[in-house]
Parts: C-alpha cells; structure tokens; sequence
C-alpha cells in the first residue's frame, strides 16, 4: 500500500507543505468514510486535476443532529484506505475527534440565507457543523481544489459561499451525483435499508426526474410536488421533510422555471433517511 495515513494536523501541514515547496498542486475531499463509488468519484476527479490528493475521513460529530445517527453511522477504515489506495489517493487525513475539536474548542462557522431551508430546516445545527468542519479542513490543507457531490447539493451551494465569504484560498468543485444502476443515489446510509426498502429506494429518483421534467415543460412547481410527494407517501416514504423546486444558485423557492433550478427531496424509508436531487433545464 503507498497511501499515507496521517492522524494529525501537524503532519498533514508537514507534508503538504513539501508539497508545496515542489511546486506540486494539491486536492482535498472531505468525506464521513464508508466509502462508495460516489466518494470515489471526487477522489479520482481530483487524481485527473491535481498532483497530490489528500482524503480526510472524520465522522464530524457536530453535524448529526441525533445521537443515534452518529452512533450507528457506518465506519470501515481499513476498507476506505484500501480503496483510497487503488485510487491512488496521496494521503487519508484521519483524525481522531481531539484533534479536530480539541478541549476548550469554541468556535462555529454559521452561514446564513442559503441554510434556512430544507437541510437547516429539517437538521437544526447541521449546516453550523458542516460549514465550522470544512472551514477547518480547508485552512488545514489549505489545496487549490476542494471536491463535493451534487448528492448533497445545499451543502455544496453552502461550503461555496463559505469559501467566497472567508477568503478561503481554495476552488470548490462540484461532482455530479453517482447513482446505481436503478437511479438510487449511492449513500453511506444505504447500507441500513432492508431488501424491501432498497426495493422502494429507486421510487425517488424516478420521482424527482418526473417532476423536473414536468418543471422543465413549465408546470406549476407546486402541483407537481405536491403531487410526488403523495406518490412517494403512497410508496411508503414516511415522513417525508420536503419535495421542492428552487433555483439551482440560490435556493430561492420557485413557482414556475425559469432558470437553472434543482428539484430537492428528503424522505425517510423505515429508519434511513435519504436525500436526492437532480438538475431541471428550462
Ligand atoms: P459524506 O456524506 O461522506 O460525503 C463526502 C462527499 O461525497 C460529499 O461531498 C458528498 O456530496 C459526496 N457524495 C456522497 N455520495 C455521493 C454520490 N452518490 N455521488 C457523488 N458524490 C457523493 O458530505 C459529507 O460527508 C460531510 O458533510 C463532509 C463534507 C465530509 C463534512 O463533514
């Protein structure tokens, strides 16, 4: 194995600062671990765009707005290094939680506007996670890019604004949402859904590619929601946070597309819950 793991923010500093000192580029991708092919893709986006590749795998406790979730989150380091190393990704950055939040740690990064719909709604004080996690992994590595998955489209739109606001060196690119074969969005959480449920799964893709399509021909945005959403209550979804059209930049709702905008669902089959959206082109 040539990966290098590293456990702290010194030595990530050190090594990347050789880097650096080469003249080499560098890329980073935040992750949680339990890594798929979605994870895999922004790995080897940045493999193609950068000389170095840095993957920091921490399950941010900050962000999980129930303790259960955070306790039953999948973790499997030893898998996600060996797929980071056929990857051929430079180095896993895996701290432990001391090191990222050490005692007496008492700042959090708080973007407004773009948080104070679906996720922020849904997940009281996740945004304030993420943003204050990945201001740190930034500052830390300090790369010229920085990859997130369109899967988690609100939190892309957030961490981007968060770069501009902060002055944050660093190029956020954005990934677009690696699916299985039937269309479910691949997830660390899948692993939690039964057979039956993973049979239901895919019922949300299909529904957010009917209604972008309906919203791409100039429906009305709000029937066409409220329509899926009682399909996908129908299917078994419960409960479902929200189905929403909102323009693709600043997530303002949308009653008629005219711009680039994004069809946004979060719904909970058994005990998982999933998030998915996809793009609708006037
Ligand atoms: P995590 O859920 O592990 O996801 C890490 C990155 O992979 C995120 O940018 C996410 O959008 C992307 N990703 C997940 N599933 C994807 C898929 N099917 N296709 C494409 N990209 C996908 O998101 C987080 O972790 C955390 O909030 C983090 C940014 C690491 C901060 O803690």
């Amino acid at each position: 194995m040539s990966i290098q793991t590293v456990r702290t923010v010194a030595d990530l500093r050190a090594v990347v600062g050789r880097w650096r000192q080469a003249g080499e580029t560098v890329g980073l991708v935040p992750t949680m671990g339990a890594l798929h092919d979605g994870h895999l893709a922004l790995v080897h986006r940045a493999r193609a765009d950068c000389a170095r590749v840095v993957v920091s795998l921490f399950v941010n406790p900050k962000q999980f707005n129930q303790a259960n979730d955070l306790a039953q989150y999948p973790r499997d380091e030893d898998a996600d290094r060996a797929k980071l190393d056929a990857a051929s990704a430079d180095i896993l950055f895996a701290p432990a939680a001391d090191q990222m939040y050490p005692d007496g740690f008492s700042t959090a990064v708080a973007v407004g506007g773009l948080t104070s719909s679906m996720e922020g709604i849904a997940r009281p004080g996740h945004f304030g996670g993420v943003a204050t996690v990945v201001s740190k992994l930034l500052l830390q590595t300090l790369p010229d890019r920085a990859y997130f998955g369109e899967k988690d489209y609100q939190q892309l739109v957030v961490v981007r604004r968060m770069t501009v606001d902060l002055d944050i060196p660093s190029e956020i690119v954005g990934i677009e949402t690696v699916r299985e074969s039937d269309g479910l969005a691949m997830a660390s959480r899948n692993v939690h859904l039964t057979p039956e449920q993973r049979a239901v799964a895919p019922t949300l893709h299909a529904e957010l590619s009917q209604a972008a399509s309906e919203a791409a021909q100039g429906g009305d945005c709000g029937e066409i929601c409220a329509a899926a959403l009682a399909r996908l209550k129908q299917a078994g979804f419960d409960p479902i946070d929200y189905f929403e059209i909102r323009d693709a930049e600043t997530l303002d709702a949308v009653t008629r597309v005219r711009r680039p905008a994004r069809v946004f669902v979060a719904a909970t089959l058994g005990a998982t819950r999933l998030i998915d959206n996809v793009a609708v082109k006037p």
